[in-house]
């Protein structure tokens, strides 16, 4: 059964991340296969606020599936923090005339869209995060290229460290999510990998580098989660600033940590913050064909007119489920998967 939509509106919200115009580029082939004419939103839930579009056609997408970034621009605009910017986005919707959107972002973005859902707007959301804690999906686009990133950072930490005898604190991306650090970790041979579900436990790390020590291992890779924390403690943060979603900006961990080790072992650690690296560049080949998949089956569920949905993958399948079950709770790591890590510990 046909929806009937004509006019497609598509946005990309949040911290951007490798794939997002893969999924653009597939949104808006397969929608025009089915006659409907594709609009860019510019920048977020922004461009909706202030109306501000491009469009989408064969033209403007061609090329794109190997860029990083979005061509749409991204923000974390939350239009619910000013009531009137919540009305503005709905006026926009009919302005533009636009009968159906597809959001693409993290819990934010899709926070945002599965309360618009609820008042009436059609639409189908794509996740998206480097993050990977999306409920109910298997795996989010960005994931995979962020932890080839820091898997690729950790390799050649290794030749560093060892070289010079040191401790290496790697400190990556994830928020209050695990999975970058424990992929990353485990595929980069860390020695130590130190998650934001599992309280740091500094003896344990101290205990792992002085029995690499005795087996005459005299350097080591600590990978933390920006998001790990002491026993006992809190976040750590660049700034007191919160952004529109009431999230602070974490940072410092790692810098902390190797002030730890280095004071309790008498042993030279340094720190390094990989960052945006994570969320830049070309995405890999998973991150291109995930993107394309769920690019193709947000605009299969609009043709069908199934709204207040939400594309995810599960096990190799794509299907659409409740929008509001992907945002409803975080997905911290696997708990099974970061104990596996431990068997290479020390
Ligand atoms: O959610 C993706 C993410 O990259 C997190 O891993 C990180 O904490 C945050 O975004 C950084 O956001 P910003 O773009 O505000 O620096």
């Amino acid at each position: 059964m046909s929806s009937g939509v004509k006019r497609l509106g598509v946005l990309t919200g949040g911290g951007d991340c490798p794939g997002l115009n893969p999924v653009i580029r597939a949104v808006t082939r397969r929608a025009m296969m089915a006659g409907i004419t594709v609009v860019g939103i510019k920048d977020g839930w922004k461009g909706l606020v202030n109306g501000i579009t491009v469009p989408l056609d064969q033209e403007s997408v061609s090329g794109i599936l190997n860029r990083g970034g979005t061509i749409l621009g991204s923000s974390r605009t939350n239009p619910y923090k000013k009531p009137e910017d919540a009305v503005k986005v709905k006026e926009n919707i009919a302005k533009l005339q636009l009968d159906a959107l597809v959001p693409i972002g993290g819990e934010d973005t899709l926070g945002v869209a599965t309360k618009l859902s609820k008042e009436g707007v059609n639409l189908v959301g794509v996740p998206k995060t480097i993050d990977n804690d999306l409920s109910a999906t298997d795996f989010t686009f960005g994931f995979d290229t962020a932890v080839n990133v820091a898997m690729e950072a950790i390799d050649r930490l290794h030749t560093t460290a060892e070289s010079h005898h040191r401790i290496l604190v790697c400190e990556v991306m994830g928020r209050h999510a695990g999975w970058i650090a424990t992929y990353a970790g485990i595929a980069g041979g860390a020695d130590v990998i130190l998650v934001p579900e599992v309280p740091i436990d500094v003896n344990q790390v101290i205990d792992v580098v002085k029995k690499r020590k005795a087996r005459g291992r005299d350097f080591s890779i600590i990978v933390v989660a920006e998001g790990a924390q002491f026993k006992q403690g809190a976040d750590s943060t660049i700034t007191k600033e919160l952004d529109a979603f009431g999230h602070a900006r974490l940072g410092g961990i790692g810098e902390q940590l190797a002030k730890l080790v280095e004071e309790k072992t008498g042993h030279e650690t340094r720190t390094t913050v990989l960052g945006h690296i994570q969320r830049g560049g070309s995405p890999t080949a998973f991150d291109r064909v995930l993107g394309t998949r769920f690019g193709v089956k947000a605009a299969e569920l609009v043709i069908e007119g199934k709204f207040g949905q939400m594309v995810s993958l599960q096990g190799n399948k794509i299907a659409g489920v409740p929008i509001e079950q992907g945002t409803g709770k975080l997905k911290t790591v696997d708990l099974d998967l970061y104990q596996l890590s431990k068997v290479f510990s020390g």
